[in-house]
């Protein structure tokens, strides 16, 4: 039996000391103390030289080992495993992280969210179109026939491979998709890129955004007109600024007008901005021409409405202090930087 104590104890020994660094290491531990041909099983072998009074207490002794070197087994199995994952992903977990560089809205994209959430207030909703166009779209149904000589006053960008197709010149095309669908009353702002080949500089560029609203329900009128764009411009500039209407044309609307207001720089008194004048021109509006509700299958003598379009990039220039126009397009992340995320 001391024998046998003894033999144990070297056996715990040598499980101790068996060095187990890679799976293959655990392999062989699990050969040489667990395996049919292992040392607990020779020593079980011996038990038959152990006294018949003695076999209880031996085979606890055997089979408390028995659990040991299983156990022992077991944890060389899980450390070697999780060691083989770690190496083989290249992945160094303790290393600490790099920091993530958060990006901020463009200044034009939130000027246009500005615009947006003010009408929104008012119920109006948003629609989008694409950005190539067909002539119908941008033309035709906006009262716009072929050879309209107010199709100059807009210089247009054609698509080689149609010559039905043009690069859309304002947002109003985004009209007609909607009225098109027939669901009335409409009450929908259209924002979008539009193109104009134009000579880049700081002041114009071949491209820049705009926001177009459309108002049509019955016994609309141009004072509903009027209030509507009051109480955008009391929003977005303060309760202060004035606003004054001037005729003006556009083949898509009749009366046609321009809205300035105030300069919300001088406060009227006359700057560089308003060029002394003590005013800023802001949008374009009027009363839909019956002629484009035609086009669009909505009854002039039932249904009446008014549209509006206005630059997003001047109203942001003025808001940001930007001198440049060609800023916004450039993509210089200087520039970019200077407006960075809302908190
Ligand atoms: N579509 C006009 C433009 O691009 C703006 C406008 C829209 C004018 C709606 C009147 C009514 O300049």
């Amino acid at each position: 039996m001391e024998a046998l104590r003894q033999q144990l104890a070297q056996l715990r020994q040598e499980i101790d000391s068996f060095p187990v660094l890679q799976p293959a290491d655990a392999e062989a531990f699990r050969i040489r103390f667990l395996g049919s041909k292992g040392s607990l099983k020779s020593i079980m072998g011996e038990m038959k030289n152990v006294l018949p009074e003695q076999r209880k207490e031996a085979g606890q002794l055997l089979n408390e080992i028995k659990s040991y070197a299983e156990s022992v087994y077991q944890q060389h199995v899980d450390r070697t495993a999780a060691k083989t994952t770690e190496t083989n992903s290249g992945i160094d977990r303790s290393r600490p992280g790099s920091p993530q560089a958060i990006g901020s809205r463009h200044p034009v994209t939130r000027m246009k969210n500005e615009i947006i959430g003010i009408f929104q207030k008012l119920g109006f909703a948003v629609a989008e179109g694409p950005e190539i166009e067909d002539d119908w779209h941008n033309f035709g149904a906006l009262n716009l026939p072929a050879h309209h000589p107010a199709r100059d006053m807009q210089d247009t960008f054609y698509v080689q491979q149609n010559p039905d197709w043009v690069l859309r010149t304002h947002t109003s095309s985004v009209q007609i998709r909607e009225m098109e669908k027939g669901n009335l009353p409409i009450r929908m702002l259209m924002p979008g890129r539009v193109f104009r080949n134009e000579t880049i500089s700081a002041r114009s560029h071949c491209f820049f955004h705009q926001v177009e609203g459309l108002y049509i329900d019955e016994q609309v009128s141009f004072a509903d007109l009027k209030q509507t764009l009051y109480f955008f411009v009391q929003e977005m500039y303060g309760k202060d600024v004035k606003i004054r209407f001037r005729p003006s044309y556009f083949p898509f609307t009749e009366p046609s007008a321009e809205m300035d207001i105030t300069c919300f720089i001088c406060g009227g008194e006359g700057c560089p901005v308003c060029k002394k004048s003590g005013w800023v021109e802001i949008l374009g509006c009027g009363m839909v021409h019956p002629n484009v509700l035609r086009n669009c299958q909505i009854d002039p003598e039932k249904y009446t409405g008014f549209a509006f379009g206005m630059g997003v990039e001047r109203p942001a220039m003025l808001k940001y202090g930007v001198n440049d126009l060609r800023l916004f397009s450039e993509n210089d992340v200087r520039f970019l930087r200077q407006f960075p995320a809302l908190s």
